[in-house]
């Protein structure tokens, strides 16, 4: 018999996603819990975002504008990108996985930093292609040997910035230096899912870095900032040589009508913007503190997530951290299997995810 597939599908780990949370309160049998696991905006959809849903919603008959006018013409003005360098995508996700459809061959190859966003494994894997993982370096993406990892066959490099899951950043000056070193043969995707998050104003940014190298394609997303992840929309910029070809793959109506008017609306929405980074960042310092005062460490972050050292096996923590009805991320798929991942939530959420860490710390002791 023939083999139903390759061995990049064969060698692909199903993405272990956050649990939603009516599932679990499902399977435990419990009510009201909280999930601090998918790095989500914790104050709901921008209002503008749901607003442009509604009014839109009796278009629904027509296919979407393929050509995506209204939203690129925004980020075009916004960005001060121009509109033939800017792409649309059903989540950044499909971005991810529309570079690796228009550029990758089987046997090619790919380096990335480990532990990084598991997505890009999984398309480079579907693709028929090999991938280096280079490990990071103190929680830091590794540049230099990023560098040393590519051969003549590497065709695209992976930098995620920041970084999920450690949520450390790269500055604008180690950026500029890899730019300048890396062959200009090659494709840098620049993922920036969570790059309005970052405050230290040293961090990289892509659209700084657009005439820095001849392949350069950055990533972003609706739905982290404007909170929009179940609408599946994103968007990626960069050469227009990487963006024409990407457009003959695409599929025409990958970007729904819903999404465009919500996602064009959500760039205006400058109030919950405000009060979104507010929150994550007030959500953080309280975590810092909190965890601090526990001895408990920790990865400072630039994002909207970090990292937590837990003093026994992440995984158990995580299940008995479920049992109370609070999700967070186990690590054990990333590599980290002593740490777990939260995103800053609302203040209460917060509160509740550090009086549920001590209780169960403090059963598990016990013990
Ligand atoms: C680093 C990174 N890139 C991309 C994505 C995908 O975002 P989207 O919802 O736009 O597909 C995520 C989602 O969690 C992410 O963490």
């Amino acid at each position: 018999m023939k083999n139903l597939t390759h061995k990049g599908v064969e060698d692909i780990v199903p993405y272990p996603p956050g649990k939603p949370i009516n599932e679990l309160e499902r399977e435990m049998g419990i009510k009201d819990s909280i999930k601090l696991a998918s790095n989500e905006n914790p104050l709901g959809p921008s209002p503008m975002a749901v607003r442009a849903i509604i009014d839109n919603a009796h278009e629904l008959h027509r296919y979407p504008d393929g050509n995506g006018y209204y939203l690129r013409s925004k980020l075009s003005q916004k960005l001060g990108v121009p509109f033939d360098q800017i792409i649309l995508g059903n989540g950044s996700n499909e971005l991810i996985e529309l570079l690796t459809r228009t550029f990758l061959s089987a046997g090619e190859h790919v380096v990335q930093a480990y532990p990084t966003f598991l997505v890009y494994e999984k398309m480079v894997k579907a693709a028929g292609a090999s991938i280096t993982s280079v490990p990071l370096s103190n929680f830091r993406i590794d540049l230099r040997s990023i560098i040393k990892a590519v051969t003549p066959a590497t065709k695209i490099v992976f930098i995620n910035n920041p970084n999920n899951p450690t949520g450390s950043a790269l500055s604008n000056k180690e950026m500029n230096e890899f730019l300048r070193e890396i062959p200009d043969d090659i494709i840098v995707a620049l993922d920036e899912a969570y790059i309005e998050f970052a405050t230290d104003k040293d961090v990289a940014n892509g659209l700084s870095l657009l005439n820095k190298h001849p392949l350069l394609f950055v990533l972003r997303t609706f739905s982290k900032l404007y909170g929009l992840a179940g609408l599946r929309i994103g968007y990626g910029f960069g050469s227009k040589i990487l963006i024409e070809y990407m457009n003959r793959v695409r599929q025409p109506f990958n970007a729904n009508t819903l999404a465009q008017a919500a996602a064009t609306a959500a760039l205006d929405d400058d109030d919950f913007v405000d009060k979104t980074l507010k929150t994550v960042r007030d959500g953080i310092d309280y975590l810092y503190r909190a965890l601090n005062e526990m001895r408990i460490e920790y990865v400072p972050t630039q994002t909207n997530f970090f990292l937590i050292k837990i003093p026994q096996a992440g995984r158990r923590i995580y299940d008995l951290m479920l049992k109370e009805g609070v999700i967070v991320r186990s690590m054990d798929s990333f590599g980290l299997p002593d740490y777990i991942r939260i995103n800053a939530g609302l203040s209460g959420e917060n509160e509740r995810f550090i009086n549920t860490l001590k209780k169960v710390l403090e059963k598990q002791a016990s013990i």
